[in-house]
């Protein structure tokens, strides 16, 4: 039995030790914001963040989250930067189909985290393993830009 702090509520779950955290989250706890794409840590959709970092649930053994302060699209919004973000989301139009945009949030709110400036350099570095099908990389530097200025 290991004990998950997600969203700030301790969880305990009964699971193999080596099941990636995504698995949990989506298949044991119901928590589907968080979405599955490649498995090895290619695309991006399944960002969380751990301890604040952006991390790919995908490859990240449930044993390594246990102890961790993990959160979750579901939960970001509860943060002034998340909900921030979300609204920048929401006035630039971002999503298309939108199956990238949970990675693609938390991504962005971990970037703005650490570099509450950022230019274009930053951007490209804090969001560049995060794939979006649709081609929504304009509208989401535009949205990240926004946060940064205000
Ligand atoms: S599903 Fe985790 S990085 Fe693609
Ligand atoms: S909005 Fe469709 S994959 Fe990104």
């Amino acid at each position: 039995m290991l004990t998950l702090t997600i969203n700030d509520v301790d969880l305990e779950v009964d699971v193999p030790d080596d099941m990636p955290l995504l698995w949990v989250l989506r298949d044991v706890l119901g928590m589907t914001g968080t979405k599955y794409g490649c498995g090895i840590a290619q695309c991006g959709v399944c960002t969380v963040h751990m301890n604040g970092n952006a991390v790919r649930s995908c490859v990240l053994p449930v044993s390594e989250a246990a102890g961790n302060k993990i959160t979750t699209i579901e939960a970001i919004g509860k943060t002034a930067l998340g909900k921030r973000v979300q609204q920048a989301w929401l006035e630039h139009e971002v999503v298309q189909c939108g199956y990238c945009q949970s990675g693609q949030i938390m991504a962005a709110v971990a970037l703005l985290e650490k570099v509450p400036d950022v230019d274009d350099a930053d951007i490209d570095l804090g969001m560049a393993g995060n794939m979006c099908r649709c081609c929504t990389y304009t509208r989401i530097r535009g949205a990240i830009k926004s946060v940064a200025k205000a």
